[in-house]
């Protein structure tokens, strides 16, 4: 089941210019930085209860971030349901024909299990679904 708005993503250029940003200018907590291999992503996360902004940023500057910035200077690039469920959501999601972009959940930041839906699945809209980890984050 899904039981909240988990993060909203944008993609940055330039990590530490956009961490600057939120942190100093926006005022947020700043609770670090996490490279997510499985994704090529480096992120960084400001919790912002209920909820979180996540940057997303290439990692060694491949993978799917750096196609995204490829063909834009940045911008809002995923939301993520939290699951408490998450391999019985898909399992359903899929039944009703909802395309994912891999077979399964793979790990994500902070302990997480992750998998994402693919946009032309919902009007253009990346959707990530997370369970959080042992560690209680998403
Ligand atoms: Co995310």
């Amino acid at each position: 089941m899904i039981t909240a708005l988990d993060h909203i993503a944008v993609a940055v250029p330039d990590l530490e210019k956009a961490i600057k940003r939120f942190a100093e200018d926006f005022g947020l907590e700043f609770s670090g930085t996490e490279d997510v291999e499985a994704a090529k992503t480096s992120t960084a996360f400001f919790p912002l209860p209920p909820t979180s902004i996540e940057l997303v940023h290439p990692l060694n500057g491949a993978g799917p971030i750096a196609k995204f910035l490829e063909k834009r200077p940045g911008g809002l690039h995923h939301l993520c349901f939290r699951s408490d469920d998450i391999d019985a959501d898909v399992a359903r999601l899929k039944g009703l024909g909802y395309e994912f972009l891999a077979d399964e959940p793979a790990p994500g930041a902070h302990g997480s299990r992750v998998i994402f839906i693919h946009p032309r699945s919902c009007d253009g809209v990346l959707v990530e679904i997370n369970q959080p980890g042992p560690d209680g984050h998403g």
